[in-house]
């Protein structure tokens, strides 16, 4: 019988895009995806060090992956436990001591290893393997093709970040930014078409400060790579993650205008509006330069919907820098936000920065910016009821003859729908709506 995988995700839209390649691997190895961690034989973590509860719970995780690998040893089934992410980049010292169990180790610039280590631990067993090399070849050049895992596609564009927001752990863990070459994201991109993708969401930590080379070694903008991706022939639906501020040029809000593909939503993420906070999070953009990017962005297309990150209790955050915060919501009128407090991750300059805020302040402060923005965000959904809008239906719903999809808005939207139309976009009257989904039928 053949073995099987089972991969746990924590974490942003890269891990997940991580994820995939992995699962594309394994298969190509002869495993099959399990139901559970119970019946695989090769299970691995691709875990998250962007804040604290992310790392801990997989410590706590691992504790009972490892219980359910005594289990099925009890049985005579063999299971591999592996861990990769940015955990392992961060603490791979202290993974090899709080889970010695663990079979092997790869840091997120390492996991194209995977076949090879897995093989070599089943063949040898005796081995443990930790790998958080920040390696000077890229990885994408050292992965087998990536295949579609659904109607919408991550994928990755740039990798790192050189930002040194003072809070964040990801120049540490995913290393300094570097772009891919334009010819491997289309040629990816044509793939995850071909193999059933009808919408790209293209990755990086800083997307927009992609500069990648051409097949002439011409350095190209994102603009340029959007209108490339959109050229292929059955993709539908584009889409970018993540972008920041500063570096929203002309030709990207062009793009917004121009390009019909590009769905009319953007996650741009704003992190404080207090520029004195702004200015200690070494962030290089004022709320004022951010708001006009945005009016940018609605002259551009005035349809669009904005998203955004916030973090609360940022080290020296008074209520009066938090109030600025509510207001830049206030004006932005967010469709959709994730708002985080502030975790002190060790190794970055915030973490010893003076005037820490309390857990009490910073708990407060995130319900009242969470209203506010939950708020608005109801308010969105309520005003599409009565709308027709195309749907992209993903997958079956909670119930029984439901479906699951997204409008152009990245709502979830649920529909009575023949399961023919999973990966289909479907004209949808909308008739509900509620703080997280929508409800319509199919037209
Ligand atoms: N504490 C809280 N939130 C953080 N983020 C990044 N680092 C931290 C931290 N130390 C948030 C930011 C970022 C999102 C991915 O996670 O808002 O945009
Ligand atoms: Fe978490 Fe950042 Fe790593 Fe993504 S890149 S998994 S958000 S630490």
């Amino acid at each position: 019988m053949a073995k099987k995988y089972f991969i746990k995700t924590y974490g942003c839209q890269m891990n997940v895009y991580d994820s995939n390649r992995m699962a594309n691997m394994l298969e190509e190895m002869g495993l099959v995806k399990a139901t559970g961690q119970r019946d695989a034989d090769v299970v691995v973590f691709n875990t998250c060090h962007i804040r604290e509860k992310a790392s801990e719970k997989l410590f706590s995780d691992l504790g009972r992956a490892y219980q359910i690998k005594l289990e099925r040893a009890e049985t005579g089934l063999d299971t591999i436990m592996g861990v990769t992410g940015c955990v392992v980049q961060a603490e791979d010292a202290e993974i090899m001591k709080r889970a010695p169990y663990v079979d092997f180790a790869l840091g997120p610039l390492r996991y194209f290893r995977l076949k090879e280590v897995v093989n070599e631990i089943f063949n040898k067993r005796d081995v443990q393997l930790l790998d958080t090399e920040f390696s000077a070849v890229s990885k994408f050049d050292l992965l087998p093709e990536n295949k579609a895992e659904g109607a919408c596609s991550y994928l990755a564009i740039q990798e790192g970040c050189n930002n040194f927001c003072t809070y964040c752990v990801v120049p540490y863990t995913r290393g300094v930014e570097m772009s891919r070459p334009v010819e491997d994201i289309l040629k990816e991109a044509r793939r995850l078409v071909q193999t059933g993708s009808l919408e790209l969401n293209l990755l990086g930590q800083n997307v927009n400060s992609y500069h990648g080379e051409d097949a002439q070694g011409k350095e190209r903008n994102l603009a340029y790579l959007l209108n490339k991706v959109a050229e292929i022939d059955g993709l539908e639906r584009l889409r970018y993650t993540t972008s920041y501020p500063a570096d929203v040029d002309d030709d990207l809000i062009d793009c917004h205008k121009n390009l019909k593909k590009l769905m009319p939503y953007l996650h741009l993420p704003i992190q404080s509006g207090s520029d004195e906070i702004l200015k200690k999070m070494n962030r290089r953009h004022t709320s004022r330069d951010y708001l006009k990017v945005v009016e940018k962005l609605k002259k551009a297309n005035p349809d669009i919907g904005m998203s955004s990150d916030f973090i609360v209790g940022f080290p020296g955050e008074t209520d009066e820098d938090f109030k600025k915060t509510l207001d830049v919501v206030n004006e932005v009128k967010y469709i959709q936000a994730f708002s985080f407090k502030y975790s002190k991750r060790p190794g970055t300059p915030a973490a010893v920065m003076e005037n820490q805020i309390e857990e009490k302040v910073k708990k407060e402060r995130l319900q009242i910016l969470q209203d506010l923005l939950f708020d608005y965000q109801t308010k969105f959904n309520e005003s599409s009821v009565g709308k027709v809008m195309p749907v992209l239906f993903e997958s079956k719903g909670r119930h029984k003859g439901q479906l699951t999809g997204r409008t152009p808005y990245m709502q979830n939207l649920y529909a009575t729908a023949d399961d023919s139309l999973i990966n289909k976009i479907v004209n949808v009257r909308i008739v509900g709506a509620s703080m997280n989904s929508l409800s319509g039928e199919v037209i």
